[in-house]
């Protein structure tokens, strides 16, 4: 069996453009499963530098699942990116010092969470992914949506604000594909089996 290798940063011969992302990861609040991978039209390593407002001091996490397509230009804005939005003004006057600084004091910047995303998942060009969403196993993401919602497993969504626009398969068979979690199935299986996930006879892949 001669298997590609989730440890090689570019798995494709000639071509560093594309990465298997986790190998080019630094930040420890960025966590990504194995297989995913991101293109980038100029430099993978650019990939933190579309993690957007992401602080060691506000300490949320992104973390990707495995097998999910990350496509050139996609942005995640996370947590340190949100200023007040029911005071009186959204200006940031402690992070000023001097006499501002106490402003804050016995306040705190509205935070939504870690950003989640499932196994499987397609990220089309330019997308945009705001703080503390989870997108569901199997998700396809429109070129240039802002996803502001969660996303539900094995569904299409796009625009801005990213809405439904179809279901990828009826909810049994929606069902049945999160039972069987092919993406943590030993490589060795996945490997026997790419064909038949590369089609759509689930019946065929269950035996
Ligand atoms: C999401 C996507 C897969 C849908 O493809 P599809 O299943 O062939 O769907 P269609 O083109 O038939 O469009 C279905 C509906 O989605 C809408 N739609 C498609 N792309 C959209 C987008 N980027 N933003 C908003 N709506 C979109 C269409 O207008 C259509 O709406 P309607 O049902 O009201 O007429 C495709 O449009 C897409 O964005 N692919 C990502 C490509 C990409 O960025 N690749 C990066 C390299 S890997």
């Amino acid at each position: 069996m001669k298997i590609p290798d989730a440890n090689t940063t570019f798995p494709l011969e000639h071509y560093n453009k594309l990465c298997y992302l986790k190998n080019i990861i630094k930040n420890p609040n960025i966590i990504v499963g194995d297989y995913t991978y991101y293109d980038d039209f100029e430099d993978v390593q650019s990939f933190e530098n579309n993690v957007k407002y992401h602080f060691d001091f506000i300490g949320d996490k992104l973390i990707i699942g495995k097998f999910c397509m990350i496509a050139s230009g996609v942005t995640f804005i996370m947590n340190g990116g949100n200023h007040l939005t029911d005071a009186i003004t959204t200006y940031p006057f402690a992070i000023f010092g001097g006499d501002w600084q106490n402003a804050m004091d016995g306040k705190s910047y509205p935070t939504k969470g870690d950003t989640i995303i499932g196994n499987d998942v397609w990220i089309g060009h330019d997308a945009t992914i705001m703080p503390g969403v989870t997108i569901g196993d199997g998700a396809i993401i429109a070129t240039k949506s802002v996803v502001t919602k969660d996303v539900e497993p094995y569904s299409v969504v796009g625009g801005n604000p990213a809405k439904a626009i179809r279901k990828r398969f009826d909810d049994d068979k929606i069902n049945q594909l999160l039972e069987l979690q092919w993406w943590h199935w030993s490589i060795e299986k996945i490997t026997k089996n790419v064909q038949l996930l590369t089609g759509n006879d689930l019946g065929e892949l269950m035996e």
